[in-house]
């Protein structure tokens, strides 16, 4: 098998996706969000989330087939994000992938998610150098990976204690009267501050926790530090300058993921970083880590948009690299794990 056809299946929050990938070229991305009817709850609702996997499932994949102007016959593999994720959203995924492989007599992939985020790099920049480090950034995880040997050897190098960049970008923009999700809406009025204007503290990196954190994440205290200015200033009567506070702050998070991650190439003698993930989507985190991998000569590579958030690509690239590594398909009864941890590529 030379150029393995996957067809990749996501939905552990509110995408539903289907892609099919064949060796590292895409043949098509179908995604369905239902992100419009979580908004006015502020967040997402998993039950809700879990119907719109069911209706968007068969549409999806059938489109995901046709624009790639193939049957279920023509692929070799199918893979599925079976975690970490919402378990509601996981099952109807898993079990509807499942239900395909049975029909079609294909073998079928349980896939971590997470590790989609950084497989999906591949489509653009092609495979990955020995000793590639990976920056994770999505709503759920702030992680460096140091990836040895795409699938088969993955370590953590750190991780984030508390909130990750995403989850304290929405819960700030929430506290400034943002809609779900707030990350993008901090992005654009970021672009109109000033990232001097208010004093927001870098993350884990000062004092003993800094020094016994050097590779970690925290910014639990980052959200709270900003929380605390704005109110004082609401109770001073004072007008919020919100695109000064959303540049302040995306500054002291991008600062410090881009010092942590070129700290860490430093360290794993890498020559590339790879950045995956939602939040990777945000343009000062794009800006900061592309002049940084300049300065300290790594090759940054993050991939555009439509692949930063959740979609089958991912799903299908990481499928992809398994087939072609010879690593044995997941059990026909394997289980959906919401926490499935960052070591473990597939089930
Ligand atoms: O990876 P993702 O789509 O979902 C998870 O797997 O968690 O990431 C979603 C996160 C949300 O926190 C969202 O606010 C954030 O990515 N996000 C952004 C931007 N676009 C998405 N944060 C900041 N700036 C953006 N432009
Ligand atoms: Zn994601």
């Amino acid at each position: 098998m030379s150029e393995p056809i996957v067809l990749g299946i996501e939905s552990t929050c509110d995408e539903t996706a289907a892609a099919i990938v064949q060796g590292r070229t895409l043949l098509s991305n179908v995604v369905a969000s239902s992100m419009e009817e979580h908004a006015r709850y502020g967040g997402v609702i998993p039950e809700i989330a879990s119907r719109a996997h069911a209706e968007a499932f068969v549409p999806c994949v059938s489109k995901a087939l046709a624009d790639a102007n193939m049957t279920l016959a023509d692929v070799d593999a199918i893979a599925v994000s079976a975690g970490p994720g919402l378990a509601g959203c996981l099952a109807v995924g898993v079990s509807g992938a499942k239900a395909l492989a049975w029909a079609a007599n294909k073998p079928i992939y349980g896939i971590n998610h997470v590790i989609g985020h950084i497989a999906v790099t591949q489509l653009q920049f092609g495979a990955f150098p020995p000793d590639t480090l990976a920056l994770i950034v999505s709503g759920g995880h702030t992680s460096l990976l140091h990836v040895e040997d795409m699938p088969r050897t993955i370590g953590v190098v750190g991780t984030t204690l508390d909130d990750a960049a995403g989850e304290c970008f929405d819960k700030v923009a929430r506290l400034l009267g943002f809609p779900y999700p707030g990350g993008p809406h901090i992005d654009r009025h970021a672009q109109h501050g000033d990232p001097h204007a208010i004093k927001v503290p870098m993350g884990l990196t000062q004092g003993k926790a800094g020094a016994a954190h050097p590779y970690d994440f925290s910014f639990s205290g980052v959200k709270t530090a900003v929380a605390r200015w704005v109110e004082g200033e609401q109770a001073l009567g004072h007008e919020i300058p919100v695109d000064d506070v959303c540049a302040s702050l995306a500054d002291s998070v991008a600062t410090v993921l881009a010092r942590k991650a070129m700290k860490g190439c430093e360290q794993y003698g890498s020559g590339t970083l790879i950045v995956g993930g939602g939040f990777s989507a945000n343009s000062q985190l794009r800006a900061k880590l592309l002049e940084y991998g300049e300065r300290y000569g790594v090759d940054v590579r993050i991939p555009q948009i439509k692949l930063c958030t959740d979609n089958g690509a991912m799903v299908a690239m990481l499928g992809v690299n398994l087939v072609e590594a010879g690593v044995a398909p997941s059990a026909p009864d394997f289980p959906i794990d919401s926490a499935m941890p960052l070591t473990k590529v597939s089930m």
